[in-house]
């Protein structure tokens, strides 16, 4: 019995392997489907052991990994799945497959339902699993993972992941996997910075980028701790990547008649390499992921933070606004220090009212002001956290996490977390944030967490393992909720910078913060990496003072501009202290990036070098632009030609700025980047004639 479930480009095709004992995949390819034959016996494996198991559980084999650990709280850990043929439905809606299978424990104590679903309108498979305690007594689940791939690449792989720490996010690493495991994850309660959840596979013989050829990319949609493993078993043709909810801090216990159900995992095939893997993943997380706000909508905001950091005042605030109005930005956001008594990171997290002394007739004069100059107003919060001090720790002093009475631990100077796992906290928090919204002409909110949620834990609670999951799903609760209840209210979801950055916070946000590093040659390299797996429309990114961090060479403001041109463009800058000529060039670099917005945001992305290269470009095409950000050193050879990817050889193109007019044929052979709007970037549009 072989089910296939066709996505756009390809088709993922699973069996029911003899006996009932799984699901297994036979192919995933835009090839039709081969063949699938159980492993080679080797010494000591069982049947099990040989196949390419969606699902598998300690005590289903001997040799290879698990996906499930079950613990049936008398001594005995372990499960024998077994599937019924019956008991596998496909179903056709519209352009989406899906396909659900139920297994069980022999013991009949554990339900498991699997689920694999895919649409004709993109690539991505997505699959999850329930799993149910269909017994009398107490299960817990010491690994609870979402079903794997068995990837058809072996023996061995290449890997790609992305990687970092503040102010590094994304920065790529790929290692040559010829036999072993390899695990990447965070234990910090939030996405991290360490880790991205998303990885790229390709066979052993192309470690070179993997530019070309078959790849698979692999997704958990998770913004919690979380675990991803790639498994390569020696001399084996199928290479396994596992993962989910992390399991070293995290058993998840289910009474009988409770179910949980594993975060998604998502998947793309590409046959050609890197670039294949990017372009589907924008195309899901675009059309799939994200919100429609229409093409123009993720607007160009100027927040103050870098000018003022704590030290906020409303006339200054104004006196930025003015001018960032006269720039031509679209929303004005006032970050961290607007609410009562927050002088410095060390106090006020959790009074989350305008601080009386800085706005002693509350938000409104300035939101007036803010609108009045034809912007939209934003805020920041950190509905997570909370300081000693704050009225909500006063009154709740047990709402933060503490493992009993283990000494509490603060971040960041002062900082602690509450416990979203408790109802009353999340009420708290959805009430605060309601009043906050509700009368004022508040339409941008920028949610920030600032520290790991790591020391939980709950004594006597029979969930008292999960409170790291719990935390999770509070706040996936309360962002949904402000999608819900406050859908003109554009999310910006920040984590120290790219803390928290996943599939699952882009289903719940508009926005995304990548890094606390806004030098501009450093940014290039967190935005290549965070572009390989994340679309362009969701990149936030600002033009600031900030000097480089890591790469010290200077760049010109054009340069700076050049870059947060490249995903949803914001000003950071002390603006009242540019000069006349700096706000003209500001001025006009904006205009320029509102003729090019709709292509950045909806357009397919491509890479030209490196950023670590004398010269490297971003491009992006629509089918009515082609848009090449260009990036030089400032030590860079004279002249620069770049043949752009996205230009189509039936159109004919003006080269804007210039009285050029060119088919895409011609196009594709190579322009010449002229540096006009300064020596270390340019930007060169090739505009389709009707
Ligand atoms: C960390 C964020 O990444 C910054 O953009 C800023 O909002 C600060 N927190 C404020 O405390």
């Amino acid at each position: 019995m072989s089910w296939s479930l066709p996505t756009a480009a390809a088709t993922y095709t699973v069996d029911l392997a003899e006996d009932g004992a799984g699901l297994v995949l036979q192919d995933w390819s835009d090839q039709p489907a081969r063949a699938w034959q159980p492993a080679a016996r080797q010494g000591f494996e069982t049947d099990l052991d040989r196949l390419p198991s969606e699902f598998s559980a300690l005590g289903s084999r001997q040799v290879r990994g698990a996906d499930l650990v079950l613990d049936h709280g008398n001594g005995l850990v372990g499960a024998r799945l077994v599937w019924d043929g019956d008991r596998v439905d496909l179903l056709q809606d519209g352009p989406i497959t899906r396909l659900t299978a139920v297994g069980r424990d022999t013991t009949g104590h554990l339900t498991v339902e699997l689920v694999i679903e895919t649409s004709l309108e993109h690539d991505v498979v997505r699959k999850w699993v329930t799993l149910a305690n269909s017994g009398v007594s107490t299960l817990r689940l010491e690994r609870a993972f979402g079903p794997a791939w068995e990837l058809p690449l072996g023996p061995g792989a290449s890997v790609d992941y992305l990687a970092g720490a503040w102010s590094r996010e994304f920065t790529p690493f790929a290692i040559a996997l010829p036999a072993g495991e390899f695990t990447i994850g965070s234990r910090q309660g939030i996405t991290s910075h360490t880790f991205s959840p998303t990885l790229r596979v390709a066979p052993l013989d192309r470690p070179d980028g993997q530019a070309h050829g078959q790849a698979y990319g692999l997704a958990l949609a998770w913004s919690g701790s979380w675990r991803m493993l790639v498994d390569a078993p020696p001399f084996r043709e199928r290479v396994r990547v596992a993962g989910g909810v992390d399991d070293e801090a995290t058993v998840i216990t289910l009474q009988p008649g409770e179910s949980f159900s594993t975060p998604p995992m998502l998947g793309v095939f590409a046959p050609d390499g890197a670039d294949g893997v990017r372009r589907r993943w924008h195309e899901y997380q675009r059309r799939w992921l994200a919100r429609d706000l229409g093409p123009d909508h993720r607007p160009i905001v100027y927040n103050s933070w870098y000018a003022t950091a704590f030290d906020v005042g409303q006339d200054h605030q104004l006196a930025l606004a003015d001018v960032a109005a006269d720039l031509g930005a679209e929303v004005f956001v006032i970050d961290d220090g607007w609410f009562a008594g927050r002088r410095d990171d060390r106090s006020g997290l959790g009074n989350w009212w305008p601080d009386p002394e800085i706005f002693p007739t509350g938000l409104e004069p300035l939101i007036s002001g803010v609108v009045a100059r034809g912007m939209r107003f934003g805020l920041w919060v950190e509905p997570e956290a909370v300081n000693p001090g704050s009225e909500v720790l006063f009154a709740h002093p047990d709402w933060i996490y503490r493992a009993d009475d283990r000494p509490l631990v603060t971040v960041r100077g002062n900082q602690y977390v509450l416990d979203f796992g408790r109802p009353e906290v999340l009420d708290w928090t959805e009430s605060w944030l309601r009043d906050l919204l509700a009368d004022r002409r508040i339409t941008y909110l920028k949610w920030d967490m600032n520290r790991p949620v790591s020391d939980g834990g709950r004594r006597g609670d029979d969930h008292g393992r999960q409170w790291s999951m719990q935390h999770t799903e509070g706040t996936d609760r309360e962002m949904r909720m402000l999608h819900e209840e406050f859908p003109h209210v554009i999310v910006e979801a920040c984590s120290g910078g790219g803390g928290r950055i996943d599939p699952a916070v882009l289903a719940l946000s508009d926005v995304v913060w990548p890094s606390d590093e806004t030098g501009p040659r450093d940014r290039t390299a967190i935005q290549h990496g965070f572009l390989s797996a994340y679309g362009p429309h969701v990149m936030s990114s600002w033009v600031t003072d900030e000097a480089d961090r890591l790469d010290t060479e200077p760049a010109s403001l054009e340069y700076r501009f050049v870059v947060a041109m490249a995903g949803v463009l914001g000003i950071g800058s002390d603006v009242l202290a540019w000069t006349q000529d700096q706000r003209t060039r500001a001025a006009r670099l904006i205009g320029l990036y509102q003729t090019i917005r709709r292509t950045i945001h909806t357009g397919r992305v491509e890479f030209h070098g490196l950023p670590a290269d004398p010269v490297h470009a971003v491009e992006y095409g629509s089918p009515e632009q082609t848009v090449l950000l260009v990036y030089a050193r400032a030590a860079r050879a004279e002249s620069v030609v770049l043949a752009p990817k996205t230009v189509r050889t039936d159109r004919t193109y003006r080269l804007v700025g210039t009285d050029r007019q060119l088919g895409g044929a011609d196009a594709q052979q190579g322009i010449a980047v002229p540096f006009s709007l300064a020596p270390d970037a340019d930007v060169v549009i090739l505009q389709a004639l009707p």
